[in-house]
């Protein structure tokens, strides 16, 4: 039987990092399912629509063929269409703001869902996101919330050079109607601020161990 890892948390709460380390220390593929969701809102700014029109991105769902797999090095989840692999272009400014109105489409996350679920029926996964705990996999016992203060978090992006409203995306990823940005009521919450990369990967994985991974 397959074994699931749920981190969520608001942008740039580090969850991508520690999910990274945690792929290669415990032998995980590591779903980033926020590239999905980028992916999705870079095909509907290439077809020209406007990703606040719900009914014109609803309409061109069916056209859209999102690829989801995973790299060569057998540890990182891949997304793309045609057979062609995205990367830099879905951290870019025009999808950073219309990724969480896409998002917001009740019928675009079902489509994702089912391919985000499709992952475990192959793999043991750490997968990151914002209802990964509460919709994705609420069975699993090991379901992590990471934290840290707006001021933190912007920070870390500048640092990495990105633009990103990080405030805007967190209000409206949070607030919502499908699948909102909220911890699971057994997630474990760990604010990180309080610790480095490697402090954060110490503490989930003794949580795990807790938990009897
Ligand atoms: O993790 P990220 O910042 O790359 O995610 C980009 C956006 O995708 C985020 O602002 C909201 C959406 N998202 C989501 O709605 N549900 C997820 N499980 C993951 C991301």
């Amino acid at each position: 039987m397959t074994r699931a890892i749920a981190i969520d948390g608001p942008a740039a709460s580090g969850k991508s990092s520690v999910a990274k380390v945690l792929s290669q220390k415990l032998n995980l593929v590591m779903v980033n399912s926020g590239a999905m969701y980028r992916a999705m809102a870079w095909k509907i700014l290439q077809l020209g629509i406007d990703p606040n029109d719900a009914a014109a991105v609803i309409a061109a769902l069916p056209t859209m063929d999102l690829e989801c797999g995973v790299d060569t090095s057998g540890k990182l989840s891949t997304v793309g269409f045609d057979g062609q692999w995205l990367s830099d272009e879905l951290r870019s400014e025009q999808v950073n703001n219309a990724v969480s109105a896409v998002a917001k489409i009740p019928e675009l996350r079902t489509i994702l869902l089912k391919k985000q679920a499709a992952y475990l029926e192959s793999y043991d996964v750490v997968m990151e996101g914002r209802d990964i705990g509460t919709v994705v996999f609420p069975e699993t016992p090991y379901k992590f919330f990471f934290k840290a203060s707006e001021k933190i978090r912007q920070a870390r992006r500048e640092a990495e050079g990105i633009t990103d409203s990080i405030a805007e995306r967190d209000k409206q990823d949070s607030n919502r109607k499908t699948a909102p940005l909220k911890p699971a009521d057994d997630a474990i919450i760990i604010n990180t601020e309080d610790y480095d990369l490697d402090g954060v990967v110490a503490c989930v994985i003794e949580h795990l161990e807790t938990l009897g991974w």
